[in-house]
């Protein structure tokens, strides 16, 4: 079998992340000055979070970009100039894209083979026991088999268990396709995802050197910065940069738990920690740190080390627990039984209307399991239970900012205490 293209090593075999290949000179830096071939790409998840935008960055760069999803009801909207899902500048730049003629919906999966390049980026979740889907990708591939055919450049773009790459690689060769195989890791965040594609450096690995050369070229096209690493150097660096993320909330979120419990203002602590202090000015806010995709990379990242990721477990615990937490909070100062608990944001984080994995929906569980009657608001979630901001804060007893959603600050809240672990409002997290 052929080895995948090495990344430069460094002194004791070390990665070199941002040292170029010789060959790859020419893309480095990318930027408007870069002449890119132009490409037909197929995108498998073209219609997802990661797949759309990206899709229709490149297809604003020039290249013809074809989209196959297995969502008929996204696909429908895209096909008509409307987005699926809520992300900064897309309803215009997805309209700009298909007037132009460079963006479209596959009418059939056989459209794939058209493709130069095929851009995988399907999810890839875990289970209800919080075990990697393992076979997410692969389904996927059977399922396209028949339209994969030699030649095309396979840039793998979802975030992935530790040596999913490699078995891909190895699935390629098992069925004698002649296929580059690259990893190219998506990195950016919900919400700013066309302006971070472009602005962000791409990590580049591959499984032959013109793997490297063709995804690197692809994603200069875009004026991104490539850093070349090796396929599982690729994957770690995805999984490590999301649980290093997720453990830093944790943190803040322990915290914030220790100085309420120990009677201590957590805010007057977080000012005495930051203020003018570089080394403690990056500890983030307190906050419900939840989403498609920290919680369930930090658990891939642990299943592939035998489930001994200590670190990743008790961030898991700090971040998953602090619904409860609020809940006994609010137990012990309101009462819960009979009371009413407005809950002001149902997204996963603030200006998004993704409500995948939102703790938010926890707390209301909780909150109810206690006897609260629990009214729920958010201006981007798409969920017929929810109420006006205005009918929750008219009926509730207490307010709970669950996703500091930019709106709330100016907000009238009435009169009702407002618990605020974010201290997004500056009044303190009144926990
Ligand atoms: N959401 C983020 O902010 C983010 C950021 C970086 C990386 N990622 C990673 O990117 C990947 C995708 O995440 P997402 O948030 O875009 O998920 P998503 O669910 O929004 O998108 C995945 C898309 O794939 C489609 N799909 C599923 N099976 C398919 C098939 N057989 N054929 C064609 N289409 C199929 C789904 O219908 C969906 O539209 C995941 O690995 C995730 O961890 C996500």
């Amino acid at each position: 079998m052929t080895r995948p293209h090495p990344a430069p090593r460094g002194a004791f075999g070390a990665a070199v992340a941002d040292r170029p290949a010789p060959s790859l000179a020419r893309v480095q830096g990318g930027g408007p000055g870069v002449v890119a071939p132009t490409l037909d790409i197929g995108v498998i998840g073209g219609c997802g979070h990661v797949g759309l935008p990206l899709a229709i960055g490149l297809a604003l760069r020039g290249h013809h970009v074809c989209l196959l999803d297995v969502n008929a009801t996204a696909r429908a909207k895209v096909a008509r100039g409307v987005m699926p899902f809520a992300e900064e500048g897309a309803p215009e730049a997805l309209r700009q894209a298909l007037d132009a003629g460079h963006l479209r919906v596959a009418s059939e999966e056989a459209d794939l083979a058209e493709a130069e390049v095929v851009l995988l980026v399907v999810g890839t979740p875990v289970d209800g026991h919080l075990s990697p889907a393992l076979a997410a990708i692969h389904e996927v591939l059977e399922q396209y088999r028949p339209h994969l055919r030699d030649g095309q450049l396979m840039v793998l773009r979802s975030t992935m268990y530790p040596g999913t790459a490699e078995g891909v690689w190895r699935w390629l060769q098992a069925q004698r396709l002649q296929i580059d195989l690259a990893v190219c890791p998506e990195r950016i965040a919900q919400g700013a995802a066309l302006r971070e594609i472009a602005e962000l450096p791409q990590i580049v690995a591959g499984f032959t050197p013109a793997a490297v050369d063709r995804a690197a070229v692809l994603f200069a096209s875009l004026g991104c910065e490539i850093v070349q690493v090796g396929p599982k150097e690729a994957e770690l660096a995805k999984l490590f940069a999301n649980a290093w993320r997720y453990i830093r909330f944790a943190a803040a979120n322990q915290f914030l738990m220790m100085a309420e419990d120990l009677g201590a203002d957590f805010e007057e602590v977080f000012r005495a920690m930051t203020h003018n202090y570089p080394r403690a000015a990056d500890l983030p806010r307190p906050g419900f740190a939840a989403g498609p995709c920290l919680f369930k990379d930090t658990m891939q990242l642990s299943a592939s080390t035998n489930n001994r990721f200590f670190l990743g477990h008790a961030a898991m615990m700090a971040n998953e627990g602090l619904p409860q937490y609020v809940t006994a909070r609010l137990r012990g100062r309101y009462g819960l039984s009979g009371r009413t608990v407005g809950l002001l944001g149902m997204a996963f984080k603030a200006g998004v209307d993704d409500a995948r994995d939102s703790l938010a929906y926890k707390l209301k569980a909780l909150l109810e399991l206690e006897g609260a009657t629990v009214l729920c608001t958010d201006p981007y979630v798409d969920d017929p239970a929810l109420l006006p901001l205005g009918a929750v804060v008219a009926a509730a007893d207490v307010l709970v900012i669950t996703t500091p959603h930019p709106c709330y600050r100016r907000a009238e809240l009435g009169r009702a205490p407002v618990v605020d672990i974010w201290n997004f409002l500056g009044r303190g997290s009144r926990v």
